[in-house]
């Protein structure tokens, strides 16, 4: 069993619900089996500027039923230079800080990976609210965001029921469409624009037209924040509700999600996935594990590489460069593509359930 005196936890990137849940069971978990804990504020910049907070049992009470991260978060371009890594190695230095727990998504992975090269053993916990890291099925907080985005779009429904309205409700997700997907889903959503699945535009209107013909009067289609944007670089979903109002004569409002699904309580699947993840992340420490990231896979818990995850993930979003599968084996490659595929499947077939239905 690894020892360590004191480990250090931090959240970066794109804060999610969920996150505080993960804080507060490394700390205890830490605290249980006699390791002390730093809080590091503010992602990486934090651990560059040694703001640090000591973690004790209390400072982490209560915590779980909020949003938001009380450590704070940050993109840190400063951490990916050698003069940033030099300086959080020396604060890691001057405060015994043996080992970090990093909660975010795969520019958060990338920071474990170097940190752990340059000696201090590190684990990621995916928190963010896109669900877009290949390596996990899961990533806290894309529960309570798609929950926030369901309560907007049932409101927005309502009204548009009452003006005879369609109404474009774009997401977040950066270049993912699984928030998208999901709440399209789960509002009954006419059309769904995701940036993994060609959209027919042309198709999405004509339902809208027909769903109109027979009666239907609120009309909701979603689309991801991921959309290309269309000839002169206008916003897609604006550009969409223009051409549902000028080809039907419907009459449609936009409304943008924004960050406003980023914060908010976290449900219990945030509060419970962040639990566990965070519990192992400490727990795989404890064996001496680093380099990993906690995932969540076909129902458990299992840390997976973070050099694989990262890779898995470029293989995905087809960015792999020269030499990326260098260093794996025949039957890591496979497994990888198999991941890739099956996931691309998923997102078809609910994709294609989704229309299906839709009307
Ligand atoms: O990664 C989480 C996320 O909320 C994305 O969905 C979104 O594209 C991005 O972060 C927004 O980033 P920022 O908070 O820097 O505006």
């Amino acid at each position: 069993m690894a020892k360590f005196r004191k480990i250090g936890v931090l959240s970066s990137g794109g804060d999610a619900p969920g996150m505080n849940a993960a804080i507060r069971s490394v700390t205890r978990k830490a605290l249980q089996s006699g390791i002390e804990v730093m809080g590091i504020r503010g992602g990486y910049e934090g651990l560059l500027n040694g703001d640090l907070v000591k973690l004790d049992t209390h400072a982490v009470s209560q915590i779980i039923t909020h949003g938001g991260t009380v450590l704070y978060s940050s993109r840190s371009p400063r951490f990916k230079t050698p003069e940033g890594m030099n300086l959080a190695l020396k604060t890691c230095e001057d405060n015994e800080i043996d080992a970090i727990v990093a909660i975010g998504g795969d520019g958060t992975f990338r920071g474990a990976t170097d940190l752990t090269n340059h000696g201090i053993p590190s684990i990621g916990i995916p928190g963010t609210i896109d669900n877009d890291i290949t390596a996990t099925e899961y990533t806290i907080g894309f529960d309570t965001a798609m929950n926030t985005v369901l309560g907007m779009i049932d409101a927005l429904r309502e009204t548009c029921e009452s003006h005879n309205r369609c109404n474009v409700i774009e997401v977040m997700g950066r270049d993912c469409g699984m928030i998208a997907l999901y709440s399209g889903i789960s509002t009954g959503a006419l059309a769904i624009a995701i940036p993994e699945i060609p959209f027919d535009e042309k198709y999405a209107i004509e339902k809208l037209i027909a769903a109109r013909m027979q009666g239907k009067r609120g009309l909701i289609a979603v689309t991801s924040e991921g959309m290309k944007p269309v000839e002169g670089g206008k916003n897609y979903s604006e550009y969409f509700v223009e051409q549902i109002e000028s080809i039907s004569g419907i009459e449609t409002r936009f409304a943008r999600c924004g960050h406003i699904i980023r914060g908010g309580a976290p449900t219990i699947r945030d509060r419970v996935m962040a639990t566990e993840m965070g519990y192992e992340a400490v727990n795989e420490l404890l064996a001496g594990k680093s380099n990993e990231v906690i995932c969540y896979i076909d129902g458990k818990i299992k840390p997976v590489d973070i050099n694989y995850a990262l890779i898995l993930d470029r293989m995905y979003k087809n960015k792999l460069v020269d030499g990326d599968l260098d260093k794996f084996t025949a039957d890591d490659i496979a497994k990888m593509r198999e991941t890739c595929s099956h996931r691309s499947a998923m997102i078809r077939h609910m994709y294609q359930m989704a229309m299906d239905i839709s009307f």
